[in-house]
């Protein structure tokens, strides 16, 4: 695909994003029907609250219109009440909410309230497990608490490398490094396959059990787990500095470009066995692109680099032919199939890591910056 059919894509998606932010009322755009692409919304966020300011700072960063970045800004303050809350959730929340704002603008307030929240969330570190646990306030799934974690947020760590960079404190990176590899442990199978989630003991740390909140079954693949997987190990490797991370990476990227379906966007389960009679998700894909687009820059070899370039464009661009409507909305996005939430819709996270890996492609933003 051409480099215009980026910015064509890119400019569909901001119309959207203008249209969102004049009439989107009473919180954070969270997930919209397919009918009339009406938002339902979070008051306070939930755990993707971000991803509508991460698309905001995006695009004051893309077109240096003040406008987005003071959008941002006033999205941004309704998060501040979020900052010790208890959920690992935080993560993704000040990173694409907060932190994004500091990377791209260089907004004060922004860095203020990221380094503010990877300070809390370092304050709940289990050091016997090595791991954030999910917390007593995780937004949406049903086991949660001190003895529970998932793939979802392996992501912790970019918030917690990039508030070490910012301060100088180093315990903020051990963290987030630590709690990246336990997952390994926690959720990544032999061969390259991923398991959504784990229950460890608080007190000693030992694993009890791996388990799947979202997928069909605890042996099977959910998709946006081994999406998870790819991104969150590559951002910790990038922000943390421990390149020991890329190797999980990559190994789930392999598994995924291994197994997708040759039209390049996954099911929603890779094991479901109504394959092709069931739901898309194309936010696992959308996250899976955006995690192979730092692979690309951070991997040893050109081959390998090259290879995860190419995977990640042809992904994107079905995505763009497929599934991006003309108003500029993602679709076909499954949340929870388990509970026949939103399963065929537009889902924020989706259209962000859309939206990040159209402007990594079209030569707007570098893939490791954000
Ligand atoms: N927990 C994040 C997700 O549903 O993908």
């Amino acid at each position: 695909m051409d480099g215009s059919r980026w910015d064509e894509a890119i400019a569909r998606m901001r119309a959207r994003i203008d249209r969102t932010a004049a009439t989107v009322r009473g919180g954070f755009p969270h997930y919209a029907e397919p009918a009339a692409g009406l938002w339902t919304v979070t008051p306070h966020g939930d755990w993707t609250g971000g991803y509508w300011n991460g698309m905001l700072w995006l695009t004051a960063a893309a077109t240096g219109d003040d406008r987005y970045a003071r959008l941002a800004g006033e999205w941004m303050e309704r998060l501040r009440p979020r900052i010790d809350s208890q959920t690992s959730a935080r993560g993704l929340l000040f990173y694409y909410g907060a932190a994004l704002g500091a990377i791209l603008t260089g907004n004060s307030v922004a860095r203020e309230l990221g380094i503010a929240a990877a300070r809390s969330l370092a304050a709940g570190y289990n050091p016997q497990a090595e791991v954030i646990p999910m917390g007593a306030e995780f937004e949406e799934v049903h086991s949660v608490g001190l003895g529970e974690s998932e793939v979802d947020v392996v992501q912790i760590a970019a918030l917690l490398g990039w508030a070490a960079r910012e301060t100088g404190e180093a315990r903020l990176r051990e963290i987030g490094a630590r709690h990246a590899r336990r997952h390994i442990e926690f959720c990544l199978r032999a061969d390259g396959s991923i398991c959504q989630s784990a229950s460890f003991d608080p007190a000693t740390g030992k694993m009890t059990r791996r388990y799947t909140h979202k997928g069909i079954s605890d042996s099977s693949t959910w998709a946006r787990a081994q999406a998870w997987g790819i991104l969150g190990w590559a951002l910790a490797a990038h922000w943390t500095g421990d390149m020991t991370l890329l190797e999980p990476a990559e190994r789930a990227a392999h598994w995924w470009n291994a197994h997708v379906p040759p039209d390049r966007v996954a099911y929603w389960d890779f094991d479901d066995p109504a394959i092709p009679h069931t739901n898309r998700d194309t936010s696992a894909t959308a996250i899976a692109a955006a995690g192979m687009l730092k692979l690309a820059e951070l991997a040893t070899g050109e081959v390998r680099r090259y290879a995860f370039r190419q995977a990640a464009e042809s992904a994107v661009g079905a995505l763009v032919e497929n599934f991006l409507g003309k108003e500029g909305g993602l679709w076909q996005g499954c949340y929870n199939k388990r509970i026949e939430l939103a399963t065929a819709h537009e889902l924020i996270w989706g259209t962000y890591y859309l939206y990040e890996s159209l402007h990594v492609l079209a030569g707007k933003i570098d893939a490791i910056k954000v």
